[in-house]
């Protein structure tokens, strides 16, 4: 539980705090002060959002307090960095040196979750060679789904991908050296939902680095196969979010792929 300490001499009543807190924790009484027996949930928006700085939540969990000045980025800017993210299927050789990937993940660990729990955990693979392994696990699930008959296998083109695994080619995730895996001890409240999001902030701050990626589909297919959660060190309670792989793009793109119409209603 954190703590709601306020300076009262910086403090002018202004009520922003009250007016912010998403769960109607904090009442005005001359000055702003929690309503005891309700719940605070660390969003931390009473401090951010105090213009004097007269709030200081603190609590274990917390770091001291951080000050950022806020940005500009254009529409223009913002659309098309965002257009031009691409889903990397071809990798440079090259690792991905551990102190950028701490710099990518020290932005995305911002990433909104519901009442600022932050479920999600990382399962990050560094090592290449890894990643193969992790390919051939999922290779061998398919194997075992063609085996069986499995309506997945005729849904998906499984045995394809097979072949060209045993060309040496990898179609699952693509030669890239490093999977970053988002995963939840269980689904309390919006885990999921927490981690797709946090996974979406990781593929969209990529590129900013010169690095790419591409969402793991056919590993997230494979993530509850037995030897696949044994190869990554999960649990029994850990919940298989989605992945990404991620490394130095080889290829360039010229242009954006074509997508439909926007699909609107508006009420
Ligand atoms: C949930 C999800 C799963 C995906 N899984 C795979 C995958 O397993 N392999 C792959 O090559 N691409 C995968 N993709 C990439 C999509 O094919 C790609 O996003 C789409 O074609 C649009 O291209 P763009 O990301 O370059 O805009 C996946 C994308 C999403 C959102």
């Amino acid at each position: 539980m954190s703590q709601f300490n306020l300076n009262q001499n910086s403090c002018n009543s202004c009520g922003t705090c009250v007016s912010n807190c998403p769960l109607g924790h904090i009442e005005m009484n001359n000055h702003p002060q929690p309503i005891p027996e309700t719940m605070c949930s660390s969003c931390g928006h009473c401090e951010s959002g105090c213009p004097e700085g007269a709030i200081n939540l603190s609590g274990p969990e917390l770091e001291p307090p951080m000050l950022d000045i806020s940005s500009k980025i254009s529409p223009e800017d913002i659309g098309s960095y965002m257009r031009n993210r691409r889903s990397i299927r071809n990798y440079k050789k090259n690792k991905v040196p551990r102190n950028i990937i701490e710099e990518v993940m020290d932005i995305v660990r911002f990433a909104p979750s519901g009442v600022n729990q932050q479920p999600v955990n990382w399962v990050i693979l560094e090592d290449p060679e890894k990643v193969k392994n992790l390919t051939g696990l999922c290779i061998q699930w398919m194997e075992e789904m063609v085996e069986s008959d499995s309506p997945l296998a005729k849904a998906l083109p499984m045995e394809s991908l097979i072949k060209l695994w045993k060309i040496g080619m990898d179609p699952i995730l693509r030669g890239a050296p490093h999977i970053f895996i988002a995963t939840a001890k269980d689904n309390p409240g919006s885990a999921i939902t927490d981690g797709v999001i946090a996974l979406s902030h990781l593929d969209l701050a990529l590129p900013s680095f010169g690095l790419g990626s591409c969402w793991a589909g056919f590993l997230k297919m494979a993530s509850d196969y037995p030897p696949v959660r044994e190869f990554l060190g999960l649990k029994e309670d850990d919940l298989f979010i989605g992945a990404l792989m991620v490394g130095y793009p080889q290829s360039k793109f010229f242009r954006v792929p074509k997508r439909n119409k926007l699909s609107v209603k508006y009420l």
